[in-house]
């Protein structure tokens, strides 16, 4: 059954909803207007509604809710730049907790950020508070323990040092279904969307690599996390008023790059 309707009063017939859309679901039709002309193709992208100037579309089988208007004054490369490059991974957070708006934002920026096919498929697990987290810490070092690896940050721990999260207030772990091949991927990209999102905050963030790498292994921490039975935990982050700024930005390893290979 068709989903995309065209107003012929209100269509302009410049046919970008056709260039625009990646499944080739409309084509021109009769009296040059777009058309849907290929059933079940449509990954519900919303890109053909975003893209015509005149609201002559619409389409029924996207999610509930508005078309956003895209702000008129996008920052300048310098302001995104500067982000980009002063980003930097926080272990030092103070105990202030984050105010539950601020992380209801963060994660309503993440979903917008980019799936495989548009199959938004994420599930978010917000823990909030130092002892919840310190408690996900402390499982997360029992397998590291038993496992006999690390032992330098096991010695760490046993002074009062957890090396795992950081003494965080948050943490915000990232899962998709088990079998969903590119969840790895769209977990990473989701969750640097959240850590750009919280910089630009002032929030200090940390990727939470230790507890990602045990949640895939240690069942206990799985049900710490209360992970959804088959779904996997692909990524997490820690995240806090942090205690200190960067004055200054390190220096990376030299560019590895090829152009155009196979040209001589
Ligand atoms: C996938 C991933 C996992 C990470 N896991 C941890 C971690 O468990 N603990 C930690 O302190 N830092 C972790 N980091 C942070 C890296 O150590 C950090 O990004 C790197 O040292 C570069 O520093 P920068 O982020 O300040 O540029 C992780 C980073 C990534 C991308």
């Amino acid at each position: 059954m068709s989903q995309i309707a065209i107003d012929t009063d209100r269509c302009r017939k410049d046919l970008a909803c056709i260039a625009v859309c990646p499944s080739g679901t409309l084509a021109a039709g009769p009296g040059g207007y777009p058309m849907e002309a290929a059933e079940n193709r449509c990954i519900l992208c919303g890109h053909c509604v975003a893209i015509c100037g005149s609201g002559a579309i619409t389409h029924s089988g996207l999610p509930a809710g508005p078309f956003l208007p895209i702000p008129r004054k996008l920052p300048t490369p310098e302001l995104v730049d500067g982000l980009l490059l002063s980003r930097r991974s926080v272990r030092e957070f103070k105990a202030q907790p984050v105010a539950h708006e601020t992380l209801a934002t963060l994660l309503d920026i993440a979903r917008r950020a980019p799936t495989a096919s548009n199959s938004q498929n994420l599930h978010w697990i917000v823990v909030t508070g130092r002892e919840s987290v310190h408690a996900l810490a402390e499982e997360t070092v029992r397998f590291i323990r038993a496992s006999g690896s690390h032992p330098a940050g096991i010695a760490r721990w046993d002074t009062g040092n957890d090396f795992v999260l950081r003494g965080a207030p948050v943490v915000i772990a990232a899962c998709t279904p088990t079998p969903y091949e590119w969840g790895r991927q769209d977990c990473a990209i989701a969750l640097t969307y959240m850590e750009l999102a919280a910089t630009a905050r002032g929030l200090g963030v940390c990727w939470a690599g230790y507890l990602t790498r045990v949640a895939a292994l240690h069942e206990p921490l799985r049900r710490a996390l209360a992970v959804p039975q088959g779904y996997t935990v692909h990524g997490a982050l820690m995240l806090g008023h942090r205690k200190f700024t960067y004055p200054r930005i390190p220096p990376r390893k030299p560019l590895s790059v090829q152009w155009n290979p196979g040209q001589a």
